[in-house]
């Protein structure tokens, strides 16, 4: 059946309603029906995994909402995180972090994270059930970004409300309460990384924050507003995300027991297992583009200055690209997704939650005796962009050393 576009911002605006989180992936397949469609606030949806991949890649795309002519809400006040610029300035700013958040150093942190993951586990051995959510999936990712960054841990009941409102701004509608919120998070979240940047500069430690607000960096020196908005950036990066992958990986996993038991097994099908949750149930579910020329892709044409919603998790599930694709299979042939997205603007942090996750999920597995979903589906957070469960109660036997 061929949808028109007008049923493409029906099931969009579908999409966006909170009774359609915990499984918006038949309302995907039937947009992937018209695979560019026009929605109801000046955006085009693409849903299909060909069309979006060229795309992430197109020179006449950019992630700058002020050269289009989308009205609606206006970005916060401040310096523009990297996310949402586009080459020159992007890259610039994008290549002064990576000279410092090497792979390296992503692999330097293996230890550390799997003590933690294990500290965490260890926190429920007296216990027959625990929330993947609160005290697993988003603990870790937290502990590992401010060890990373140089962010006190006790801190976190502070930023985690800023944090959460600037989230769930990156959503089409998020609400009134966030949207009211979002200046005085921005101010207040800037306003304490730019406390740290100068206590840190009188007196430096090996961390990323010091690394940067020191900036002997020979490609140049970021100046503070940049410095602070990229710390800002990787801050609310590092954790409203993988908590995702980790919680929706507990989940698929105890909803498919008999690949929870092949990881048990075999910790090497840990690195399938996370590539293919980040395909099935992917954390970031649509990003946000806009047209700066005519763009004939799928079949139609987004007119220049228009909005564009690449919906990733559709096109992870394109069967024009998988092969049964509605399958969680770990072990399938056929690679790749769009989980990290692609081009300019592909993932800073993907060895790093590649890592937390791969030994997140591994762990469960070895260490959690009998477990069970003590609630499916789980209460999901209202996001749509940065979806995932609000908590994930598990039951166990046992939790073994
Ligand atoms: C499972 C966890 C994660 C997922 C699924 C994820 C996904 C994504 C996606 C889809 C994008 C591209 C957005 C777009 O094209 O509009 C992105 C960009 C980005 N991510 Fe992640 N991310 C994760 C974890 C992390 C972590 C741990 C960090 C930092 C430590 C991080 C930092 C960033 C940054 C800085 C960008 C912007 C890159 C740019 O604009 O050049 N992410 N991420």
């Amino acid at each position: 059946m061929t949808q028109t576009g007008a049923d493409v911002a029906r099931l969009f605006t579908e999409l966006l309603e909170p009774t359609s989180r915990s499984d918006p992936y038949p309302l995907y397949a039937r947009m992937r029906e018209t695979p560019v469609a026009p929605l109801a606030d000046g955006f085009w949806a693409v849903s299909t995994r060909a069309e979006i991949t060229a795309l992430l890649h197109h020179p006449g795309v950019s992630k700058e909402q002020s050269r289009s002519t989308v009205g609606g809400r206006p970005r916060t006040p401040g310096p523009t995180p990297f996310l949402f610029l586009d080459p020159p300035e992007h890259d610039r700013l994008r290549r002064l972090v990576m000279r410092r958040f090497t792979p390296a150093r992503v692999a330097g942190m293996h230890v550390r994270v799997v003590a933690l993951v294990n500290a965490l586990l260890d926190a429920q051995q007296h216990h027959d059930q625990f929330d993947v959510v609160d005290d697993f999936a988003y603990p870790l990712p937290v502990t590992v970004i401010c060890e990373l960054l140089g962010v006190p841990r006790e801190d976190e009941q502070r930023f985690h409300v800023w944090a959460d409102v600037l989230a769930h701004n990156l959503d089409p509608e998020p609400g009134q309460e966030t949207i009211s919120g979002v200046a005085a998070a921005q101010q207040e979240l800037s306003g304490y990384i730019g406390d740290l940047v100068a206590s840190r500069r009188a007196d430096p430690t090996d961390d990323l924050l010091s690394e940067l607000a020191v900036g002997d960096d020979p490609a140049g020196r970021l100046a503070d507003p940049d410095l602070i908005a990229t710390l800002v950036l990787l801050l609310i990066a590092g954790h409203e995300t993988t908590v995702n992958l980790i919680t929706n990986g507990v989940l698929t996993l105890l909803r498919h027991p008999v690949e929870l038991d092949r990881l048990r097994r075999d910790a090497g099908r840990a690195v399938h297992v996370v590539e293919e949750l980040l395909r099935y149930e992917p954390p970031v579910q649509f990003a946000a583009r806009y047209a700066l020329t005519d763009l004939d892709v799928g079949g139609a044409t987004i007119p220049q200055g228009a909005g564009i919603r690449l919906m990733l998790a559709a096109g992870n599930r394109d069967p024009r690209a998988v092969v049964d694709p509605d399958r969680f299979d770990p072990g399938r042939a056929e690679p790749g997704h769009l989980g990290f997205g692609g081009g300019v603007h592909y993932c800073v942090g993907a060895p790093l939650a590649r890592l937390e996750g791969q030994v997140a999920l591994t762990e469960v597995a070895r260490r959690l005796v009998a477990p069970r979903l003590l609630e499916d589906p789980p209460p999901y957070r209202p996001n749509a962009v940065l979806r995932g469960p609000e908590h994930l109660p598990v039951g166990f036997a046992e939790i073994v050393a």
